[in-house]
């Protein structure tokens, strides 16, 4: 790896400000999808080193919930600046471990340091209250306060962002925090932290875990010190942790999958609109919670609609992230290309015909040529499952109703987006769309400046914006008697 600075790239774990490994030496091996060589290896930490870092965290909160919102403002300053001026390694260290294209991976770093520079100030703005008390002599006062240390547990798909979008207000409210990236991609991770300890966070409030996911996820979700749990994934492990929590009645952010509504209305723009799909379907090759998994065309525009948007797939620059052009890098593992075969498989098999791609690359095994399926229908897995892939299957509709029927048919709620230039429809659609954020002539909306979460099996909680901070703050009250 061409670094400009060596040092950021750790194989070693951050516990209580110290670097260090395994208790048994254990290692695992990190790859690099596009080429398949061993990048590193990292610590396969397990219960006693969770332990370790729940008790640093749980020292550290003693003082660091003391600190002014000032004082941490001033820390989250500097780590952005840090984060800033390692862009180009943070980025190449991203594309190196996760695939994405070097400019791609440039803009989420982007991304990431702007919910760091948001919560500095954010942290600033955590206000009280003083009700309007029932009886003359009392007065009630309202007071946020840091929840705890926090268990942080985030995927591969966005291995900065989905890190400082938790931990940047977590410290800005005075929370330590113990995190466990992805196994799949640590090294940006671990990065985040040499910069974190750079910009002086105290030892003790971020420490980073690598290692297997059930025994430290367990670890974490079972200890009483651990007062809050967010965690960036799949459904399926965002219950298997919220039963986890049950037992010490864990305060929850949850930001699970997606099964995204992508509705093409005939009086839309169309070139717009094939340029939302190519920015929600295609972005990270389409390994995002909240990329467009189902598209809805009405029957007018259908085949017009499909003619455009598979000639600009055809040319979609597949390759190495590092080379230049490239638009698409490879899926993250082996699993996620059977994923998308069975798909496109189960599409055809029903009746879907492939329009463009689904074929193997010789980029190599873990890449797959972008898709575009027609004559999709309810039945097909892809209507069913986030496919976390490049594919892109159309759905004919007749009418608004039916739509927003097929739209809601899942029981999934994160994203969804509509195109259409009638301004009635687009209040009437947004109100029915069961989901947590909508892109209404957009196909993406990635900033610190909104909330960002789902309903139903999406999850729980908001990221980013005001709202980001509540998610690390308890409510305390204050009754106070005698006033007379
Ligand atoms: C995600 O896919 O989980 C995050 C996408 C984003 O932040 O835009």
């Amino acid at each position: 790896m061409n670094l400009q600075d060596a040092s950021l790239f750790r194989q070693h774990n951050l516990i209580s400000g110290e670097w260090v490994g395994a208790d048994s030496g254990a290692t695992m091996d990190v790859d690099n999808p596009s080429t398949l060589s061993v990048v590193g290896r990292v610590p396969n930490c397990g219960t006693a080193e969770t332990e370790r870092a729940i008790s640093a965290a749980e020292i550290c909160f003693k003082t660091f919930k003391k600190t002014t919102a000032a004082d941490r403002g001033a820390l989250l300053e500097r780590w952005f600046e840090l984060i800033m001026d390692a862009q180009y390694d943070l980025a190449t260290i991203m594309t190196v471990e996760q695939g994405k294209p070097f400019s791609e991976a440039k803009g989420e770093v982007a991304y990431a340091a702007s919910f760091v520079k948001w919560f500095a100030e954010e942290g600033k703005r955590v206000y009280g209250e003083t009700i309007p008390s029932p009886a003359q002599d009392r007065r009630i006062l309202v007071q946020k306060q840091p929840v705890g240390v926090c268990a942080i547990i985030t995927p591969w798909n966005f291995p900065a962002a989905m890190i400082t979008r938790k931990i940047a207000p977590a410290l800005a409210a005075g929370c330590p925090v113990v995190i466990k990236p992805s196994e799949f991609t640590p090294f940006t991770a671990l990065a985040l932290g040499v910069l974190a300890e750079r910009a002086g966070f105290p030892p003790g409030a971020v420490n980073i875990l690598t290692g297997d996911p059930a025994g430290v996820g367990s670890a974490l979700t079972r200890n009483p010190v651990v007062r809050k749990l967010s965690f960036t994934g799949s459904t399926r492990v965002g219950k298997m942790l919220m039963e986890q929590c049950a037992g010490t009645m864990k305060r929850l952010s949850l930001e699970l999958g997606g099964n995204a509504p992508f509705i093409v209305f005939d009086d839309a723009d169309l070139d717009l609109a094939v340029a939302g799909v190519m920015a929600s379907k295609f972005r990270n090759g389409g390994q995002t919670c909240v990329c467009a998994n189902r598209i809805y065309v009405q029957s007018g525009v259908y085949d017009a609609f499909a003619k455009k948007l598979a000639s600009i797939v055809r040319d979609l620059k597949l390759g190495d992230g590092f080379d230049e052009g490239v638009e698409m890098g490879p899926m993250i593992n082996e699993a996620a290309i059977a994923k998308i075969k069975t798909h496109l498989d189960d599409a055809t098999a029903k009746g879907g015909k492939i329009l463009v791609g689904g074929d193997p690359d010789p980029a190599g095994p873990r890449f797959i040529t972008p898709a575009v399926v027609t004559d999709a229908s309810a039945d097909m897995l892809v209507a069913a499952e986030e496919t976390f892939g490049p594919v892109a299957p159309l759905f004919k509709f007749e009418d608004e109703q039916e739509a927003v029927d097929a739209a809601n048919a899942t029981p999934f709620g994160l994203a969804a987006y509509f195109y259409t230039n009638d301004l009635t429809r687009t209040f009437r659609v947004s109100e029915d769309l069961e989901v947590g954020m909508i892109g209404i002539n957009v196909g993406g909306f990635a900033t610190e400046v909104a909330p960002f979460g789902g309903i139903k099996e999406s999850g729980l909680g908001r990221e980013g914006a005001h709202y980001g901070i509540d998610e690390y703050l308890e409510i305390k009250t204050m009754h106070i008697g005698g006033i007379v």
